[in-house]
């Protein structure tokens, strides 16, 4: 989703401008634009697509004597994913220039007001009722700051803002309310970012701004004031904690095939340290300063979005079983509206890739007043999640590219084995074994990996269909959801997901011999159910691929079309393998449909906006 950076320093303040723009691809966006100060003027060039057409534009351009330059990949909210909408957007003299991550909610009511008193506008975008303000209250004063503060206090929404202008062409003003946006500082310049991996390049430390603070940077001094009580603000800068964002694909053909190649590591690197087999104890270092309220919780909501909503499905069926906690589970965009009552001794569990998503950021705002103890399973390290959050488990998956979440949920679902596994006071029964059996899960991931031609033979054969139905019952039902999402998101296949249960309560009408279903079958209990789901959808002359292991392949193989025989582990552990599967095989049925797999067309990497 949408992203920032600006930079003022010595010269050629373009390149590392550009450079942050390339980090912030992997979240998703539509067009890209910069604006840079030349000397005389400020010059501003923006390209619908890729930040690689930005740059070509930019090739017989001298940027080398540039000192100030903010730049932006936009992600379309309002106003359709062209030229003319990308950001920066400017005033009517272009002296102001201005790019903008979030919505701003009240712009149509500013715009109104702004067009009343002459002002034009010339895209469709809310960003642009922003240097339009500035300009107006600047008419007035006369004084740049003194405009911005007041042109921020209008707006209502959620906003990173940040903006240059000829009248102070050496200074970069930014300012935030629900949406992140940092200073970067450097030895010789200073830059802002929307994160870390913006400002990483030419930046040594980090300072995160907070909700209402504004920022003036210049190229060897900032100030932060906060815009309530008006006071400066001095916060220490912090280390950049980056992982490589710039990560190969390697010999992958695309970085969704090569994060799923990447699970036996990412069920490794989660466990790492965190599991001691020989005194049977697990670790989780990120939860010691809470201990002591961990003892007493009672009730937990798990709140999160998309994928990661997922993973807190399956934790809800893991921490109820393994430590007898009761679990809800959340979509965060839901939470934030819903009026329910909590006891002293809940806790709130907030599961986060990006660590950004401004649903997931905004459910735990909702429970900051009520001072409860608040939790982060989250893979980005030093993400407004991970900060927000009381304390938490890091998933040290590394940076995940593809828009498409693999890796993440992989390395979510094994901490969250962990944490119910250690929130268990009363040990549960199955605490060793499943330790022991999480020890050599990376192992039995490359056996899943290797089954990726079979996968692929049966992908393939299944391509041309244009609705997908996936079921599974207990721990293979939040699967079946994610094989669904992961299906529609990447090869724009109509899929449905259901429990087995419920088919026969509605979906069932949907299926014939063109609506085929991939069923979850391995689990030792639940087989049998789900071999009566199988006979009702052959019964309809629905196809089936069965996912299920050796032992219970029997009572498929003579109804099932297709079988994926996958090892055997404990039901508690096989979301982790199985996703993987679902995962292969939407991975294949996309590539064969030669979609752009790891930027679906309309979605973005991190959500910032609600
Ligand atoms: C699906 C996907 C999304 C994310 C969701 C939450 O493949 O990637 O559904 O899971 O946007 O993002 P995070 O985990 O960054 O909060």
């Amino acid at each position: 989703m949408c992203g920032i950076v600006g930079f003022v320093g010595d010269k050629n303040a373009v390149e590392p401008v550009l450079c942050g723009l390339r980090n912030l691809e992997y979240r998703g966006y539509d067009s890209a634009g910069v604006a840079f100060y030349d000397g005389s003027k400020i010059r501003n060039v923006k390209q619908a697509g890729r930040v690689a057409a930005l740059e070509n534009e930019l090739v017989d351009i001298d940027i080398i004597n540039t000192k100030t330059a903010i730049g932006h990949t936009r992600w379309a909210t309002h106003g359709t994913p062209t030229k003319l909408n990308a950001h920066p957007h400017y005033n009517k003299d272009k002296t102001i220039f201005v790019v903008h991550n979030g919505i701003i909610e009240n712009h149509q009511e500013l715009r109104s007001m702004l067009e009343a008193k002459g002002y034009h506008f010339v895209s469709h975008t809310d960003t642009e009722v922003v240097p339009h303000l500035i300009d107006f209250y600047y008419q007035k004063t006369k004084d740049i700051e003194q405009a911005f503060t007041s042109a921020i206090n209008d707006l209502s929404g959620a906003y990173a803002i940040v903006m240059m202008s000829e009248i102070e062409p050496n200074k970069i003003f930014a300012a935030k309310l629900s949406s992140p946006l940092a200073i970067g500082v450097g030895r010789k310049n200073n830059m802002v970012g929307s994160d870390a991996s913006a400002v990483a390049d030419a930046a040594e430390k980090i300072i995160y701004l907070e909700d209402y603070e504004i920022a003036v940077v210049e190229k060897n001094k900032y100030k932060i004031r906060n815009l309530k009580n008006k006071k400066a603000v001095s916060r220490d800068p912090e280390d950049i904690l980056i992982e490589d964002a710039r990560a190969s694909k390697g010999s992958f053909e695309h970085f969704m095939l090569k994060e799923i190649h990447e699970a036996p590591k990412t069920i490794q690197n989660a466990i790492l340290g965190r599991i001691k087999i020989e005194t049977n104890e697990i670790k989780l270092g990120g939860l010691d300063s809470v201990a002591n309220q961990l003892r007493n919780i009672d009730r937990i909501i798990i709140v999160s979005c998309g994928t990661s909503y997922i993973a807190g499905l399956v934790g809800e069926y893991l921490i109820e079983e393994l430590a007898e906690i009761p679990v809800e589970v959340q979509l965060a965009s839901e939470f934030k509206y819903r009026k329910e009552p909590y006891g002293p001794n809940t806790a709130i569990l907030a599961i986060s890739q990006s660590g950004e998503t401004a649903d997931t950021i905004a459910a735990l705002k909702k429970v900051e007043p009520q001072g409860l103890l608040t939790l982060g399973i989250v893979n980005s390290p030093g993400s407004t999640i991970s900060r927000m959050t009381k304390a938490g488990i890091y998933c040290h998956a590394g940076p995940e590219i593809s828009v498409a979440s693999t890796k993440a949920f992989t390395a979510q679902v094994t901490i969250l084995v962990l944490l119910a596994l250690s929130l268990g006071k009363n040990r549960s029964k199955l605490y060793k074994d499943l330790l022991v059996e999480l020890a050599s899960l990376p192992k039995t991931a490359e056996k899943i990996l290797s089954l990726s031609p079979a996968i692929k033979e049966i992908a393939i054969r299944y391509s041309h269909h244009r609705d997908f139905m996936f079921i599974g019952r207990g721990y293979e039902y939040p699967v079946a959801l994610e094989g669904s999402l992961k299906l529609k998101e990447i090869s724009y296949i109509h899929a449905e997901a259901y429990a087995g249960g419920e088919l026969k309560h509605g979906p069932l009408a949907l299926i014939d011999e063109n609506f085929p279903t991939l069923a979850l079958a391995s689990s030792p209990t639940l087989f049998d159910k789900t071999a009566s789901n199988i006979q009702e959808i052959k019964a309809r002359g629905g196809k089936t691929i069965v996912v299920t292991t050796k032992k219970q392949q029997k009572h498929f193989k003579t109804i099932a079309d297709d079988l994926i025989i996958i090892p055997e582990v404990s039901d508690q552990l096989s979301p982790i393998l199985e996703a993987i599967v679902v995962q292969l095989f939407s991975y294949f049925i996309a590539a064969e449909k030669g979609c752009d797999i790891d930027k679906p067309r309309n979605l973005a990497k991190s959500v910032t906006v609600e």
